[in-house]
Parts: structure tokens; C-alpha cells; sequence
């Protein structure tokens, strides 16, 4: 079969990876993180992006992080990480977006850099190909826009 068409059929696969109390986006912190379920917000990027494959995991637990980016940072096309709170403290999971050969788009909800000073340190960025803070949810459409023109 020619090239072309197997490009035609083949659908980037895009991982969303979310760490520690996303899973309360629409009730936590309003304010910073908005009213949106991350659920809900998942179904319209699954809406918007039907030229993506879209998969989304969640985890509270660092070592779970670590052990999906060794599972799919091999095969995925993109990976999208909030590694939220663990951002400014895990040198694991700095350690394992540097492991792997899927190239991680970090993402931020809010401007870390306009909070307080410890949100100011990424132990993700150095290994990221690249990082998109401050634009609330927004911030995982643009990384997905991200894979599709880069
Ligand atoms: C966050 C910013 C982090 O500092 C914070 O711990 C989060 C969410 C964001 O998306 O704005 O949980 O990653």
C-alpha cells in the first residue's frame, strides 16, 4: 500500500498526563483553576481534535506518573504532562520525561510565575520540548495545536 494513504489513516496518538488534585478541576480553587471539569473540558478537546487519538490519565501518586510516561513514552506520539504540584518538587518525574523518547509538552493552567515564589521552579521544563503556562485550560488545546504544526 502506498505511503500516502497510510499517513491518510493514521491518527497521531496524544497522552494528556495530569498529576496531583486535577482531578478536582470545576471544584478546587475556582478561582486559579476555573469551573470546568477536566472530564468535561476532555470531551470538547475530543471533539475539537478528531484528527488526534486523545487518551488522559490522571494520578495523586508520583511513582504512577513515572510508571505511565515509561509505558507510553515510547510509542505516543506526544505526551501533554501537568505534573502539578510535583512540577516544583519531583526530580523523578523530571527524570523520567528526560528517559523516555516521546517529546512532553508541559502545561500549566495557571501563570505559575505571577504565585508564590516555590511555583517558580520546574524540575520538568529542562526535558520538555516545550512549556505553556497561564492560560487556564486553554493551555492543553494550544499543546495539542502544538504536535499538529510542529
Ligand atoms: C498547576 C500549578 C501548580 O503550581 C499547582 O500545584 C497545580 C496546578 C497549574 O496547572 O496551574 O496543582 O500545575
Amino acid at each position: 500500500m502506498p505511503d500516502f494513504f497510510y499517513s491518510y489513516l493514521y491518527l497521531m496518538k496524544i497522552a494528556i498526563l495530569n498529576g496531583p488534585n486535577l482531578n478536582l478541576l470545576g471544584t478546587r480553587e475556582t478561582e486559579i483553576y476555573g469551573a470546568k471539569s477536566f472530564q468535561d473540558y476532555f470531551s470538547d478537546l475530543q471533539f475539537k481534535f478528531k484528527d488526534l487519538e486523545l487518551y488522559h490519565y490522571q494520578s495523586n501518586v508520583e511513582g504512577e506518573l513515572i510508571d505511565k510516561l515509561h509505558e507510553i513514552g515510547f510509542d505516543y506520539d506526544g505526551i501533554v504532562l501537568n505534573a502539578a504540584a510535583y512540577t516544583h518538587t519531583s526530580v523523578g518525574i523530571g527524570d523520567a520525561v528526560k528517559a523516555i523518547t516521546t517529546p512532553v509538552v508541559e502545561v500549566h493552567i495557571s501563570n505559575t510565575f505571577n504565585r508564590e515564589t516555590f511555583r517558580h521552579q520546574s524540575y520538568i521544563s529542562a526535558g520538555a520540548k516545550g512549556v505553556i503556562i497561564g492560560f487556564g485550560l486553554d493551555s492543553y488545546e494550544l499543546a495539542l495545536q502544538s504536535f499538529l504544526t510542529a
